[in-house]
């Protein structure tokens, strides 16, 4: 008898008939183990992914809380995209890459930290508002006189007299506002502020505080930009630089202009607030219409939608 046959005899299959039990039972066991660890090592898998979403809509919440639009109309979350647009405008606009780039975070840092301590809201968009904050100091104004036509809250003049004190510079500020209790533009319904918070002086003081002493000694003067009464009171010096965010009508934007004609410094920054906003096509048609004009202003370029140019 050869081996083989030895081994399947039925002779032979009852005597190993105990042996292969023991070794089914003892394979049936280390699977059954296997299944029960692999299960418990699911579960706690699922338990894991389970905390870290939970930690991942607590995070998202709070974000929402501290960034979200709510209280001010707009979201101030970033996206990459328009960040490093924004990045390189401002590099441009200034010539320095490196300096940019902290200016713009700062610039969003300080937006982030006003509107969470003041009253009101900064108008606008996030990578607009820092691209007027950072890009200014950069282009090396000529003096530190500010003028701002169109404020609201006063939150954006509080934000530059941080950014040009970070820069060295010993900003002083002089604003121009109806302060109508609602924002006013042209053509505009009026209605209330998704801050909730009504436009009056009262606001834009307690902002100003909030930039130390060269905000509470800001000049404030209540009435519209093309007043002969408001132009006199405020046009006693040259301004190193000229904010122009009040009625963005072409008309309004047009008046403006050519007063920023008569009060600019030699050298003086021109800040024109929502130029390519379609929004408001009037901005991009006035400034158009007044570079082809006599001027002494030129055109240095945009960053989101500021154009900046420089009085000759
Ligand atoms: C877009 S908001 C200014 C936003 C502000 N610069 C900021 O960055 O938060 C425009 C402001 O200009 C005011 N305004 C409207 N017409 C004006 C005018 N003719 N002269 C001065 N301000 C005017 C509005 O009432 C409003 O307060």
């Amino acid at each position: 008898m050869n081996t083989r046959s030895l081994l399947t005899s039925s002779v032979s299959r009852r005597v190993l008939r105990p042996v292969a039990d023991l070794i089914d039972r003892r394979i049936d066991r280390h699977i059954d183990r296997r299944l029960r660890s692999t299960a418990a090592a699911d579960a706690a898998d699922r338990e894991r992914l389970r905390e870290t979403a939970e930690t991942v809509r607590r995070q998202e919440l709070t974000l929402e809380l501290l960034l979200g639009s709510s209280g001010r109309g707009l979201s101030r979350a970033v996206s990459p995209g328009p960040l490093n647009r924004l990045r390189s405008e401002v590099a441009e606009l200034a010539g320095d890459r490196g300096a940019a780039e902290r200016n713009v975070a700062t610039a969003y840092r300080l937006l982030v930290a006003l509107e969470s301590l003041g009253t009101g809201r900064i108008a606008g968009g996030t990578m607009n508002i820092c691209g007027k904050l950072g890009t200014i100091p950069l282009l090396d104004p000529p003096n530190d006189e500010i003028l701002e036509i169109g404020t609201l809250y006063g939150m954006f003049s509080a934000g530059l007299i941080r950014m040009m004190e970070r820069d060295g510079r010993s900003p002083g500020v002089t604003i121009v506002d109806p302060f109508a209790g609602v924002q006013l533009q042209p053509g505009t319904p009026r209605r209330s502020d998704p801050s909730g918070t009504p436009v009056d002086e009262r606001a834009v003081r307690t902002n100003l505080a909030l930039a130390g002493p060269a905000g509470v000694a800001a000049r404030i003067q209540r009435g519209f930009s093309e007043d002969p009464g408001t132009r006199a009171a405020v046009s006693d010096r040259r301004y190193g630089v000229i904010v122009v965010d009040g009625d963005h009508s072409a008309e309004g934007v047009a008046k403006d202009l050519q007063w920023a004609e008569e009060i600019a410094a030699p050298g003086g920054i021109v800040v024109l607030d929502d130029f390519g906003d379609p929004k408001w096509p009037g901005i991009e048609e006035a400034l158009d219409k007044h570079l082809t004009g006599a001027t002494r202003f030129t055109y240095l370029g945009k960053a989101a939608l500021s154009a900046f140019l420089r009085a000759a």
